[in-house]
């Protein structure tokens, strides 16, 4: 009977669980439990017995896989596979694959819940302004970008996005603006949102250069990946743009020193929490039980994201 590992450091809604559990079941594996774990050793004793794993951001480096000797599959249940080693994951014969979209809108709408915090004053009570006519910048209209627009589209803003590998009818057909350079986002958007992988090319690529090139009361969202900003150049860029606000949910190595120098234009929430929602979590969670179901009993690698 093939075994399922659910290792999360950060749970799944437990309906999301329980989900996962039915779909499991009736195909008579076994689902195995690892959740809020603290030390990596916990992860290398549960991943031993196990076919298959799902995850979060949970990291699966060399050490894990070596330790899974019995390991066909891992499935990450969200977007980003940069806590995946791909190159050990191939060599050890194991399959990786995401799942695309199916917490796309979790993300965006907290896009959207960090921008009316921020531009009220983090509801300090003092006036703040509107996102209505405000010039929003997508960067990547991937799953989560295309919902950014969408819900952009009812706040009324003028939108924009810079993807290097979408289509412009793509972006287009959503009445986008698509623009052609990152430079050209940044220099046209007052408010700019982050949806680029953490890759060999994009970490650090939002430097001072680039945030500072933006207009007047210009604000950053960061729900992506923290290595993607340059933390030198954040803290330039607070220092010298007087203008400048930063909101994420994924906080950068110089956070406290951000929080404690700049608390009433920079907003870090304690944990990543964009896919955290029980839609977001049955979604990507179901998902990911249903491609390890098809990848062990008809080898479909539809997802699959290593060669
Ligand atoms: C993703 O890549 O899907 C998001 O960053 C969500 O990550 P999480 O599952 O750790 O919340």
């Amino acid at each position: 009977m093939a075994k399922i590992l659910i290792a999360t450091d950060k749970p799944f809604a437990p309906v999301a669980v329980q989900g996962i559990r039915e779909i499991v079941e009736k195909e008579g594996f076994e689902l195995v439990l690892l959740e809020k774990y603290t030390e990596k050793a916990q992860l290398l004793d549960a991943v031993k017995n196990v076919d298959a794993i799902i995850i979060r951001s949970d990291i699966i480096d060399q050490e894990v896989l070596n330790a899974a000797k019995q390991l066909k599959i891992v499935v990450r249940a969200g977007a980003g596979y940069d806590n995946v080693d791909l190159d050990a994951a191939t060599a050890n014969n194991v399959c990786v694959m995401n799942t695309p979209g199916q917490n796309a809108n979790a993300v965006a709408e907290l896009v959207f819940g960090m921008l009316l915090y921020g531009i009220r004053g983090f509801f300090n009570g003092t006036a703040g302004i509107e996102l209505k006519d405000k010039k929003l910048g997508i960067l990547a209209y991937g799953h989560v970008g295309r919902n950014v627009a969408r819900v952009g589209k009812g706040f009324g803003m003028d939108q924009y996005a810079y993807d290097a590998y979408a289509s412009t009818v793509t972006i287009e057909n959503d009445g986008v603006k698509a623009l052609t350079s990152v430079e050209d986002l940044f220099k046209t958007c007052q408010i700019v949102s982050l949806h680029i992988p953490a890759t060999a090319e994009t970490k650090k690529s939002i430097n001072f250069e680039l945030m500072n090139s933006m207009p007047k009361g210009a604000i950053v969202v960061n729900t992506a990946r923290k290595e993607v900003v340059d933390d030198e150049g954040l803290l330039k860029m607070f220092s010298e743009r007087s203008d400048f606000k930063y909101f994420t949910d994924i906080q950068p190595g110089n956070h406290a020193e951000l929080l404690a120098a700049y608390p009433d234009r920079y907003f870090a929430t304690p944990k990543k929490m964009g896919a955290q929602t029980a839609e977001a979590n049955i979604n990507a969670g179901l998902a990911a039980a249903n491609q390890i179901v098809d990848f062990l009993k008809n080898g479909n690698e539809q997802y699959k994201v290593n060669k």
